[in-house]
């Protein structure tokens, strides 16, 4: 395929996904459909994609930017026109052309090199993926002759009732020769519902030439394609299901696997068991032998082996091995907490750095701080890190002891073994092994009741 040109039709509007976001920008399983798409293309090893843009094509452009050349379609006239926007690359080019539509993000890049090489092994002009399908509403069906061969592509809005009846539909994929595929496009005009120029009618054309087409015939779902959020929806749960499915065979359980979304680059290891609801997102990785209980939400994450995660949400964090979290714990970016921590009920956590073994059970934020080792954090702690303009640290040496209610004013140091008593508001710094007690003495009124309340 090296000689080889890969278009991607992604300049349309999606006018039916009735949306500010560009349509090929609407992710699937965490990643940008267009992305599955390019990938696709990789795997071709063709040169780098041809990405024909137009509608949104500035947010489109700086995602996709160093990953692909970009032709520009100003005015959105139809697939044969957008394919035309590409039109100097074609010129001279003595190979085949891939023509790929960014939404269709179930294909495979098996079924694209499948088609290609159809393609060339029988030196069609040209071939085009189709699909059998329950429910062909919405695509372009594909009208065969008596002898099985392809005969022309109908749009739906320009099919007749007999037409409209046929359940195999056009895919949108294509490989043409691209000498045979710009003869078609200088010849295509627009008389047709939808006043558009069409790729499809490229097929025809050359069928009419008497030059070879070819078809190949793929699983419908591989052709699902995303014109509005139900089939969005449609794509992400097939999707979903096969990620699921792959974890599931790699020795993951998935207590729910309808209720389970994890994104397309998340790594899990074995013997780790997923409850229901859990969310696992973008680069994400859980150890092995890891319990993920019902609502977990993780972001970007590591979390290591025999780790135990009780519907929390961490993002942009790590937690070591062994470790216990939540119920109902928050770690904001930046947080790290070592191999066998507890970090319990209604903990905030953000970018505080958690030594191994250190327990902060109950009700506590932790910002911008460091904890050493084997503390012990009670209920109710507050690092008061942020002055209304700047954020300061806190920094606790190992085996420290916190006591409840405890208001921790950074910049401050607490050194190794130290004690800070139960409601203490520390503002200097504590040395090492000492205790401090930071809050008012209890003063204790005799009778106070009878004498001065009732007066008597
Ligand atoms: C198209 C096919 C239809 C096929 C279906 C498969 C045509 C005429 N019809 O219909 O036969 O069954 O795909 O999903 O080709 N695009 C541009 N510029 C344009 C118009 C479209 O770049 O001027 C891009 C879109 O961004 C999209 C792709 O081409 O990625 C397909 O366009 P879309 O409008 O979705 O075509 P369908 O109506 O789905
Ligand atoms: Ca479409």
């Amino acid at each position: 395929m090296a000689n080889d040109l890969v278009i991607i039709l992604a300049a349309g509007e999606g006018k039916r996904m009735k949306s500010a976001l560009p349509k090929v920008l609407h992710p699937i399983c965490g990643r940008p459909m267009v992305d599955r798409c390019i990938q696709s293309a990789a795997q071709l090893e063709c040169a780098q994609p041809i990405v024909i843009v137009g509608k949104g094509r500035d947010q489109v452009m700086a995602h996709l930017s160093g990953r692909a050349q970009f032709c520009i379609q100003e005015e959105q006239k139809g697939t044969g026109h957008a394919v035309m926007m590409a039109k100097e690359h074609l010129m001279g080019h003595n190979g085949y052309c891939v023509i790929l539509s960014a939404d269709m993000p179930l294909l495979s890049a098996q079924t694209v090199g499948s088609l290609a090489a159809d393609a060339k092994e029988n030196g069609y002009a040209a071939s085009v993926l189709t699909s059998v399908v329950q429910d062909p509403t919405g695509y372009g069906r594909i009208v065969r002759n008596p002898d099985g061969t392809l005969q022309r592509i109908v749009e739906e809005k320009d099919a007749t009732q007999e037409i409209r009846a046929i359940d195999e539909i056009n895919a949108g994929v294509y490989c043409f020769q691209s000498r045979a595929l710009l003869e078609c496009l200088e010849n295509l005009d627009c008389a047709n519902a939808q006043q558009e120029y069409y790729l499809t009618d490229c097929l025809g054309m050359l069928v009419e030439k008497n030059q070879k087409v070819g078809t190949i015939v793929a699983q419908e779902e591989e052709c699902l394609g995303v014109n509005n959020r139900v089939q969005l929806a449609q794509a992400e749960q097939a999707l979903r299901s096969r990620i699921n499915r792959h974890w599931m065979l790699q020795g993951v359980s998935i207590l729910n696997p309808e209720h389970t979304y994890i994104d397309e680059e998340v790594q899990i290891g074995q013997d780790t068991v997923i409850y229901p609801g859990c969310t696992l997102r973008g680069c994400t990785e859980v150890g092995a032998n890891c319990t993920l209980k019902e609502n977990t939400v993780l972001e970007d994450s590591v979390i290591g082996e025999n780790t135990t995660i009780t519907q929390s949400i961490i993002v942009k964090s790590s937690v070591g091995q062994g470790a216990n979290i939540g119920p109902y714990a928050y770690l904001r970016p930046g947080t790290q907490v070592g191999d066998g921590c507890k970090v319990g009920d209604f903990v905030e956590l953000k970018k505080a750095r958690i030594g191994r073994g250190t327990k902060i059970p109950h009700l506590t934020y932790l910002g911008d701080c460091r904890v050493g080792e084997n503390c012990n954090i009670a209920c109710g702690v507050v690092t008061a890190n942020y002055d209304g303009e700047n954020k300061f640290e806190t920094v606790l040496g190992d085996e420290c002891f916190i006591g409840c209610n405890v208001n921790m004013v950074a910049p401050v140091r607490i050194g190794d073994r130290a004690y800070v008593a139960a409601g203490s508001t520390v503002t200097e710094d504590v040395d090492a092994g000492a205790l401090c007690i930071a809050r008012a003495r209890q003063s204790v009124k005799k009778d106070w009741e009878t004498k001065y309340r009732r007066g008597k």
